[in-house]
């Protein structure tokens, strides 16, 4: 059998044969083998190659010379050697050049790029002093009202980077529209901001970092939201998938309605319904307000979302048949129980004016919402919104805020150190 143990590549050898003596360290002493090596090292003579040799004359040359109808013609095998027209882009397999940003065709993900941009925030403009204070006071918060505190930042410590890996890793490549990517790239900034937050809240707190990041694989309750996701990942993250086949296009849309739909749609909802409901309360105003912003980003990109796979599907008709829309309900309802069974995990005593009966109630309409979205029929007749302030909430702008506890203090350039 091969093996590859042992094998050292020509590189490597260079590179050891190259390795100049360790630097002292002042927790290690040198040893008599160390300073005798350090004495009859002598660095390698380095082979002259055309990579180390080319005088600044040759470059410049190569740079005078260089070839740009490269470019063009990759442009061309694409079939379009004229500027790009509206009526070219696609949402996906687009055969227009994606390198240009306009003319634009869908304004609604330029217009989402501007307001995120708008929108924009940092963790650590909000005041976090009470939330210390009542997070370590023995009475400050009952039994049920911390765990709720732990699995949610247990959740979302780790669900924001699941979000950014799918779009960084995935969505990005396969989306083959120059404004919608841009839209992508603010949204990737957002989610690095989310787990900046909770990291931020986690370490502010004083909990135990270890204990919170391993939720996703050590809290069943968590896990399977978490495995629920990454499972979609897996279908589009390997580089060597291509849309291009009704199959794979399928299996793309079925990544987005994951994602945006369920994970950004439904999973976040219970978390963040519980921690908006304590900070109404007076409680842990700190982490509420940094939820209340990451709520107003998340419905921004949910809505994103939904009108990217409406468009596939206005474009794509085909791709749409019975047994995807039956497929794309399957995700929402399965994405709906996981949820259930969080709430469930999460509220197992429940706390004032919210129990794990009423969340159901709630995730059951916002459920309906999702397959309404994307022009399914609802399937939980007359289920209704108990918590009717979240939508309120989501609307807010940043300048009004909700629970007057920011910080405008920015760090500027002045704060930089060289
Ligand atoms: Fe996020
Ligand atoms: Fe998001």
């Amino acid at each position: 059998m091969l093996s590859w143990d042992g094998f050292e590549s020509p590189l490597q050898s260079a590179k050891t044969a190259q390795k100049p003596p360790q630097t002292q360290n002042a927790s290690t002493a040198t040893t008599v083998a160390d300073s005798k090596q350090a004495e009859t090292f002598k660095p390698p003579v380095t082979p002259k190659t055309s990579a180390t040799s080319k005088s600044f004359a040759t470059i410049m040359a190569k740079v005078d010379h260089m070839d740009c109808g490269e470019g063009e013609a990759e442009i061309e095998m694409l079939g379009n050697k004229n500027r790009v027209t509206v009526e070219e882009k696609r949402m996906i397999n687009c055969r227009a050049d994606l390198n240009q940003l306009v003319p634009f065709k869908y304004d609604w993900a330029w217009q989402k790029y501007l307001d995120g941009c708008a929108n924009h925030w940092m963790p650590q403009e909000v005041n976090m002093s009470a939330d210390v204070k009542l997070w370590k006071s023995e009475n400050g918060l009952t039994t049920a009202e911390r765990l709720i505190v732990m699995r949610s930042l247990g959740y979302f410590s780790t669900a924001d980077s699941l979000v950014a890996n799918n779009l960084v890793l995935g969505v990005y490549r396969l989306i083959t529209n120059p404004e919608c990517r841009q839209y992508l790239l603010r949204q990737a900034f957002e989610e690095a901001i989310h787990t900046h937050s909770y990291q931020y809240c986690i370490e502010t707190l004083g909990m135990d970092e270890s204990e919170i990041f391993n939720m996703y694989h050590e809290i069943p309750s968590i896990a399977k939201k978490a495995q629920w996701s990454i499972a979609h990942t897996h279908a589009i993250a390997d580089p060597l998938f291509k849309t291009g086949t009704p199959e794979s296009d399928k299996t793309f849309l079925k990544n987005l309605i994951a994602y945006y739909a369920v994970t950004e749609g439904i999973f976040f909802y219970c978390g963040f319904t519980q921690i908006l409901s304590l900070g109404r309360r007076n409680k842990m105003t700190g982490v509420a307000e940094q939820f209340q912003y990451i709520l107003r980003d998340e419905s921004a990109h949910l809505n994103a979302g939904i009108d990217m796979i409406n468009q596939i599907k206005l474009e794509n008709p085909h791709l749409w048949d019975q047994s995807m829309q039956q497929e794309a309900r399957e995700l929402i309802l399965e994405g709906l129980y996981i949820e259930i069974l969080y709430a469930r995990d999460s509220m197992p005593q429940g706390m004032l004016g919210m129990n794990a009966n009423i969340m159901e109630e709630y995730l059951k309409f916002i459920a309906n919402r999702r397959l309404a979205q994307l022009g399914l029929a609802e399937e939980f007749k007359g289920a209704t919104n108990p918590f009717p302030w979240m939508s309120e909430i989501m609307d807010l702008r940043k300048e009004k805020n909700f629970f007057e506890t920011r910080v405008i203090e920015y760090q500027t350039g002045g704060a930089l150190q060289w």
